[in-house]
């Protein structure tokens, strides 16, 4: 019976990056064992967010980091397990942390050939009130086979050999791309496996959400302000989109990814280039975007073009539906 079939036939994440692999016999299975060791990451954060209320992982570790952000508790542990993770998975040479203000080499002995940027955790400020939290990952190939150095990770975001995020909400959902369309696997607690639930996932080429913090309006450009004036009274006689702000990038792009719609965070006056990291916010959002049939544009440029100069970089991001995005591309062309 296909039902059954269906129910024995587990499709689980590194089954279905094995199957991957076969198709490039060249790979010696180095990205299947350092995706495994950010899986294992995954589920030691997940399982540490749901005990947070718990095991007192609430609150302040009393330390901000180079963000000017106080950190939290479940920051610091979440990076320490990545770190640790990455570092002993034997395949990686450069890690890039937000929660670390210097990049980490790791030590030739235990040297790969990728170079790892990440958000520990994303949303921090959602965590003492148990709204959903992630961590979002990209990962490129080390420029050439020379010592390993910074301009490793200040590659364009189109360089990502692959990128995902994951999410600790009312269920660990992990949605991964390595160039080859998105696919999304939802973690069954009772086998400790990541299972194959959203498979080839496209976004919706128009939405009907907006997803901004309207906070920061007195502070927005022109076309961003035009944009959300247009969905909000649209001209065109149609019906205003709804607006919904998780406040957690993960938990809003997880939204949008699969219902359809725009994300913006702008630059705003007081901060010019936005809010979100380039390097471990934007440039992982954007492949998703792009292999889901979106796309991703700065104000200025596609996302995946801007070439990073320092680790922590930040910009302007508007992703999302395909026709949502070209919108507001036209507003800001105008005001060229
Ligand atoms: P992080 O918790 O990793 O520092 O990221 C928080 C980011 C992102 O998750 C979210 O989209 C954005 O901050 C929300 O910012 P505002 O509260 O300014 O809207
Ligand atoms: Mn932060
Ligand atoms: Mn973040
Ligand atoms: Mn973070």
């Amino acid at each position: 019976h296909a039902a059954d079939a269906h129910r024995t036939d587990l499709m689980t994440i590194t089954r279905f990056v094995l199957n991957e692999q076969s198709k490039h016999p060249e790979s010696r299975g180095d990205f299947t064992i350092l995706l495994s060791h950010i899986v294992l990451g995954c589920k030691f954060v997940c399982s540490a967010v749901n005990k947070a209320g718990l095991a007192k992982l609430i609150g302040l570790a009393g330390e901000t980091n180079v963000q000017g952000e106080e950190q939290k508790k479940l920051d610091v542990l979440s990076n320490e397990v990545f770190i640790k993770a990455l570092v002993s998975s034997g395949r990686t040479c450069i890690l890039v942390s937000e929660e670390d203000e210097e990049a980490t080499f790791v030590e030739p002995s235990k040297r790969g050939k990728y170079c790892v940027v990440f958000d520990p955790l994303d949303g921090s400020s959602n965590i003492d009130c148990g709204v959903s939290i992630g961590t979002i990952f990209g990962i490129y190939m080390i420029k050439d086979g020379g010592e390993p150095e910074l301009e490793d990770v200040l590659q364009p975001g189109k360089n990502m050999i692959a990128a995902g995020y994951c999410m600790y909400g009312s269920s660990c959902t992990l949605v991964l791309s390595a160039g080859r369309g998105v696919n999304g696997f939802t973690l069954d607690p009772s086998l400790g496996e990541f299972i194959l639930t959203h498979p080839d996932i496209k976004i919706p080429k128009k939405g009907k959400i907006y997803s901004v913090n309207e906070g920061n309006a007195k502070n927005w450009d022109g076309p961003t302000a035009k944009y959300v004036e247009k969905c909000k009274f649209p001209k065109d006689g149609s019906a205003p989109k709804s607006l919904r702000y998780i406040g957690s990038m993960v938990a809003d792009v997880h939204r949008t990814l699969l219902y359809g719609g725009i994300f913006l965070y702008p630059a705003d006056k007081k901060s010019p280039n936005g809010k979100l990291r380039v390097l471990y916010e934007v440039f992982p959002m954007s492949f998703l975007m792009e292999q889901a049939g979106g796309q991703a544009f700065t104000g200025k440029q596609r996302a995946l073009d801007l070439v990073p100069k320092k680790i922590h970089e930040r910009s302007p991001i508007f992703l999302g539906s395909y026709d949502d995005v070209e919108e507001i591309k036209a507003l800001y062309a105008a005001e060229e």
